[in-house]
């Protein structure tokens, strides 16, 4: 969709190709008429106050109402349905599990006459929290209807940070609920997975406007396109270090993948930015927010604080400060902190290392040069083709 003459992903992603020049340049001048919160110690203490900073997630809202959107005791209601099964993901999902997830749908990928590695990961995720809700099937979830969810959704955004004629957000919005009617429409075809709604519904007495599918919906929508994208981001890392051995090793020592994908997940963070609306005029760390103040939250620039980072705009595959375990909790902040934080966030990091594993064992990364890229819809990926760097590795393809 076209707003103000503008491509609405070239808005977005230049939204966070505008968070990165803030980072590399403290005096750049945001081209966006919103407060930009970038330090540590400021987006702490908005984080430890998630009821004076509430979310502001309405674009999402026009697909479906889930505990990722909501705020307060909606949100206390809402997670409660949902948490049983995020407590224990860990546990349903062991280590070896995930690789397993991984490494089948990379040997599809392998095997496919047009294979998409973005596709490849977020079929991944979603068998993962679809055995994480104890499910035996795969939720239904094609690649058509996820990528027009996905176009309509960043509609949305540029809608919501530009402003559209109404005649255009009207026409985004129909084609959200369209889109949802299509995706609870196939869920129904699954009497499994509407066991597991049954269940939602059973657990959400009483909970006003409380859709089971609409639920479900947020929560794949969050598991699926972030940890795609820290594979993605993963991925495109090694193509800028494909000569380093370490990396490049199928055997790669477990740790040393944890601190190649810790700065991964610093640098090009799936979540660039989140954005709150500050619900009473308060003073916050000496500084004062009006009631209504619409504020983002750079993840960008709160990993790239001078003060918490030595040289924080460069790649480092061993970062001393991971390394040595060295670093501020709050300035590295990936699943955010505070009560808001991912629901998910144990299960994610274990996955991208396994799903990094078993590509590993598949797959040598070939260097890249071209120039590096971001596009952003629902998380932050990188612009390259990817594809073109992957060879599968000799022992594998015979
Ligand atoms: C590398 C992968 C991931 C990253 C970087 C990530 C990051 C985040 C961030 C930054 C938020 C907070 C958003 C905000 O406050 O505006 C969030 C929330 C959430 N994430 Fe993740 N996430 C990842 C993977 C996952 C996975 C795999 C799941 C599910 C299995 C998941 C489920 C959720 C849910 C349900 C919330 C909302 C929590 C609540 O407030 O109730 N995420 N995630």
């Amino acid at each position: 969709m076209k707003i103000n003459g503008m491509d609405s992903r070239d808005i977005l992603s230049g939204l966070v190709v505008n968070l990165y020049k803030k980072a590399i340049n403290p005096s750049f001048e945001f081209p966006l008429a919103i407060r930009l919160i970038d330090t540590p110690d400021l987006a702490k203490a908005i984080f430890l106050a998630p009821d004076t900073f509430v979310k502001n997630y309405f674009f999402l809202e026009s697909l479906s109402k889930g505990r990722f959107s909501a705020n307060g005791e909606d949100w206390k209601r809402r997670a409660a349905i949902t948490q049983p099964f995020y407590s224990q993901a860990t546990t349903v999902l062991d280590e070896q599990a995930l690789e397993a997830i991984y490494a089948k749908h990379i040997q599809l990928y392998l095997h496919s006459s047009q294979p998409k590695l973005s596709e490849t990961f977020i079929n991944a995720a979603l068998e993962a929290i679809s055995r994480m809700f104890g499910l035996s099937n795969n939720i239904a979830w094609p690649a058509e209807l996820v990528s027009r969810a996905r176009a309509a959704l960043v509609d949305q955004q540029a809608i919501a940070w530009l402003g559209s004629s109404p005649k255009l957000a009207e026409q985004s919005q129909r084609e959200l609920r369209l889109i949802f009617a299509e995706f609870s429409s196939l869920w129904q075809a699954d009497p499994e997975l509407m066991q597991l709604l049954d269940q939602f519904n059973a657990r959400a007495q009483g909970l006003a406007d409380f859709s089971a599918a609409g639920e479900l919906l947020q929560s794949l929508f969050a598991a699926t396109e972030t940890a795609a994208s820290g594979m993605l981001w993963a991925i495109e890392c090694m193509t800028r270090y494909a000569t380093l051995p370490a990396i490049m090793h199928p055997e790669l020592h477990p740790a040393e993948i944890g601190f190649f994908l810790d700065e991964v997940l610093r640098i090009f963070t799936p979540v660039p930015y989140v954005s709150r609306v500050c619900t009473k005029a308060s003073v916050i760390n000496g500084q004062a927010f009006a009631e209504n103040e619409a504020i983002i939250i750079s993840i960008v620039g709160v990993h790239s604080d001078p003060k918490h980072w030595h040289e924080p705009l460069l790649f480092k595959p061993k970062r001393e400060e991971f390394v040595n375990a060295s670093y501020a909790r709050h300035a590295y902040i990936p699943f955010l902190s505070g009560p808001r934080a991912c629901a998910g966030m144990k299960l994610a990091r274990q996955e991208v290392k396994c799903g990094m594993q078993a590509l590993l064992k598949v797959f040598a990364v070939q260097a890249c040069v071209e120039p590096r890229g971001l596009d952003y819809g629902l998380a932050s990926r990188p612009s390259v083709q990817l594809e073109r760097y992957l060879t599968p590795r000799l022992e594998v393809s015979v």
